[in-house]
């Protein structure tokens, strides 16, 4: 699959600790790493590894981590050409606070922020070439609609995968793309659901009210998705839990990656990719190459 993302490109400042600090306290910690990260560089990484040719879209600053981070992306041999230099605005990144295999991550959008309708109108060929086109919300919502309205009009399928949690979703970026894939918190915001929810709410939702593009990731507890008009459900990968960052980017490339197999084997697919990526630490050490994932499926069966 030819899959082109559009999205954002951090650099992580990976801080583990037993426990997270509440507003006015300080914990000590047991590990540090800068990693890469960025959910839309993660995603395109995920869906390289697994097999896809993959382009990108994006922005970083004129400085050492934009640099770095462009490099270690074509190293994964994704095209960086679409990738723009912002002068004047630093690298995005993201602060990721570890503890007990979950995490709570804040960012500051640097560049990511700086990306322009313009940036993806100049790099057209690369809409035009893509069989999907994938994106999350870490660039500005413009950059996110007009790609979506491009999608349709050019006849691609489009993923957006609402991420993080979008306080006001226009209608078309629920209606038109071909797939949207919000985690369970992503899920409540977007359709006005009470704030901490039960995930059994949102089950009874989407089974009574969402619509057929409508895909929800629910972590260790799988996927919920719809086929041939009937909601269905994939279940998690029992797997031993070290770090969750990336593991919906993990889910998102490789469902991009695995578009063209029927919409049940490609969940499937995405779902165990997903579960390998939490047996590392890091966004990105855990997301699987194509041959790990066909003997992580086959050994599971
Ligand atoms: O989804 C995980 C990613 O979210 C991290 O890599 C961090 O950069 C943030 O974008």
């Amino acid at each position: 699959m030819k899959v082109l993302v559009i999205g954002s490109i951090n650099t992580d400042f990976v801080v583990e600790s037993n426990i997270l600090p509440e507003l006015g306290e300080t914990v000590f910690g047991q590990d540090f790493a800068m990693l890469s990260g960025g959910k839309g560089a993660n995603q395109a990484v995920a869906a390289a590894r697994l097999g896809a040719t993959v382009s990108m879209i994006a922005a970083v600053g004129d400085d050492e981590m934009g640099r770095r981070e462009t490099k270690l992306l074509k190293q994964e041999n994704i095209d960086t050409s679409g990738i723009h230099i912002k002068i004047g605005v630093p690298t995005g990144v993201a602060v990721v606070n570890v503890s007990q295999g979950d995490n709570c991550i804040i960012v500051v959008s640097g560049a990511n922020a700086a990306l322009t309708v313009d940036d993806i109108r100049e790099q057209q060929d690369k809409i035009l070439a893509a069989d999907v086109i994938l994106c999350s919300l870490e660039i500005p919502l413009a950059c996110v609609e007009y790609a979506n309205q491009q999608a349709y009009k050019y006849g691609k399928k489009f993923i957006l995968n609402p991420a993080p949690a979008p306080h006001d979703l226009p209608d078309e970026l629920v209606a038109l793309p071909t797939l949207v894939t919000p985690n369970l918190i992503e899920y409540a915001q977007i359709f006005g659901l009470p704030e901490h929810c039960q995930a059994a709410d949102v089950v009874h939702h989407f089974k009574q009210y969402s619509q057929e593009n409508m895909l929800v990731t629910c972590g260790r507890h799988g996927v919920l998705y719809h086929h041939h008009s009937y909601a269905q459900r994939q279940s998690g990968f029992k797997v031993n839990t070290l770090d969750s960052t990336g593991a919906g980017d993990t889910f998102n490339g490789a469902l991009a990656a695995f578009f063209d197999m029927p919409r049940r084997e490609a969940v499937r697919h995405a779902t165990a990719a997903a579960a390998l990526s939490v047996t590392r630490k890091g966004a990105r050490n855990g997301m699987p190459f194509i041959e790990e994932l066909k003997r992580f499926m086959q050994e599971y069966q």
